[in-house]
C-alpha cells in the first residue's frame, strides 16, 4: 500500500520506521523543518502544505500529530479516500470522536485507532493464554504505567488542554483502558481519583481508576503516572485457574517478561513458566499490519474507533467527577 504520514514528531518516525513492506508516498508537517529532516532520514518527499499531502496518491494516512489535530487531519484524510491510522486517544472528547465515526461511515474507509500496546508479544502472548481456556475464565485485572518526565515538560503540548485534552489520564491512561476493553469488554467506571501532584500544570499526572461490571464480577483497577521517576509498565491478569503477570515494554521500560501462574486443584504456591521478550518493538508495524488486514482481508481491528469511545467515555467521566471542568472533554 502507498502510505502518507501527517506529524514528523516522535511517533511519527517510530511509524516511518515500520513501514516496510509499504511505500511512503511523503511526510506533511506545518514545521517544515521537522518534515524535511525526517523525510531525508525516510528517504520520501516533504509536502509543503497539507492539501498537497491529502492529494498525493495513497491508500492509507497515518495521522501522528498533536491531539487536538487527530480528528481535523483524519476526516479530512478520510474525505479524500484514504484510510486512517490515527494516534490515540483519537480525539480530544466524545463529540469529536462522534465527527470521526461519522466520517468513517459516510466515506466506507476503516479507521485503526494505535492502540499499539496490543502488539507487544507480551499481550498477545497474554490474549492466547486466556483464549487458551487455561485460566479460566477472567476475574480481574491491575495494572501501573507511568514515566518520569522530563524537565520542561509543563511546557509541553501534552500539558495544555486544549492541545493534548488532558494529562497522564488521556495519555499513557488510554492504552490501559483499551486493554481492560481487550480483555474484559466496556467495564464501566466504578470510581477515580485523578490528582496533579508534582508538575505545575491544569491537567493531571497521576490517576487511578477502577472499572467494574453492572452485573457480574469482573472490575479493572490501574493507576497511570507521570511523576513515576523509575519508568514502569506491570499488567495483572487473573481468571480462577491462573494468573498471568506482565512487566515492562522494552527499552527503558525494561525487558518485556511474561510469567504464567498455574493454579493447581489443591491450590498452595502455583508452577510457573516466564516467557521473555527481546529485540526491536515490532507493535508500530503490527499495528499497521492489521489495518492492512482488515482492509485487504475484512479481518477485525484491533483498537478501533468503538474502544477509542469506551476509552474517553471513562476518561471524561473521570475527569468530570474530579473537577477537571476546563478540558475539552467537559466542554
Ligand atoms: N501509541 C503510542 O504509544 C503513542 C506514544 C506517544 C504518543 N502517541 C500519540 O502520537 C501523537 C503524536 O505524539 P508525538 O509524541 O509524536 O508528538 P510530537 O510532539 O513529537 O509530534 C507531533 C507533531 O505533530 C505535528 N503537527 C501538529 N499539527 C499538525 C497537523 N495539523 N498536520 C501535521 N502535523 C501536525 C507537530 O508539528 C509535531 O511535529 C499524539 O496523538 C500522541 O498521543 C502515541
Amino acid at each position: 500500500m502507498k502510505v502518507v504520514i501527517f506529524g514528523a514528531g516522535l511517533i511519527g518516525k517510530k511509524r516511518g520506521l515500520q513501514l516496510a513492506p509499504h511505500e511512503l508516498v511523503g511526510i506533511f508537517d506545518p514545521d517544515q523543518a521537522r518534515a524535511k529532516a525526517l523525510a531525508a532520514e525516510l528517504k520520501t518527499k516533504a509536502f509543503d502544505n497539507e492539501a498537497a499531502a491529502l492529494g498525493a496518491p495513497s491508500d492509507v494516512a497515518i495521522v501522528a500529530v498533536t491531539n487536538n489535530a487527530l480528528t481535523p487531519v483524519s476526516v479530512k484524510a478520510l474525505e479524500a479516500g484514504r484510510h486512517v491510522l490515527v494516534e490515540k486517544p483519537a480525539a480530544l472528547s466524545l463529540a469529536e470522536l462522534s465527527l470521526l465515526e461519522a466520517a468513517s461511515r459516510r466515506t466506507g474507509r476503516a479507521v485503526k485507532v494505535g492502540f499499539n500496546h496490543r502488539f507487544h508479544p507480551s499481550l498477545l502472548k497474554a490474549r492466547e493464554l486466556v483464549d487458551s481456556g487455561r485460566m479460566g475464565p477472567l476475574m480481574f485485572l491491575r495494572a501501573r504505567y507511568g514515566h518520569g518526565g522530563r524537565l520542561g515538560m509543563e511546557k509541553e503540548w501534552r500539558f495544555d488542554p486544549k492541545l493534548g485534552g488532558g494529562g497522564e489520564l488521556i495519555d499513557q491512561g488510554v492504552h490501559l483502558l483499551d486493554l481492560i476493553h481487550w480483555f474484559f469488554g466496556p467495564l464501566p467506571l466504578q470510581s477515580s481519583l485523578v490528582r496533579t501532584n508534582f508538575w505545575p500544570a491544569e491537567v493531571d499526572d497521576n490517576a487511578v481508576l477502577t472499572c467494574a461490571a453492572e452485573e457480574g464480577e469482573q472490575w479493572a483497577t490501574f493507576h497511570v503516572s507521570c511523576s513515576e521517576w523509575k519508568n514502569t509498565f506491570s499488567l495483572e491478569l487473573y481468571g480462577r485457574t491462573g494468573k498471568i503477570l506482565v512487566t515492562g515494554l522494552g527499552g527503558s521500560y525494561g525487558k518485556e517478561t511474561l510469567t504464567y501462574y498455574q493454579m493447581q486443584p489443591e491450590m498452595g504456591p502455583p508452577p510457573f513458566e516466564t516467557f521473555e521478550f527481546e529485540g526491536a518493538d515490532r507493535s508500530w508495524e503490527l499495528d499497521l499490519k492489521n489495518l492492512v488486514d482488515h482492509v485487504e482481508k475484512k479481518t477485525p481491528l484491533l483498537g478501533d474507533l468503538a474502544s477509542a469511545r469506551y476509552c474517553l467515555e471513562q476518561v471524561t467521566a473521570a475527569y468530570r467527577a474530579n473537577g477537571y471542568l476546563n478540558l475539552p472533554c467537559n466542554a
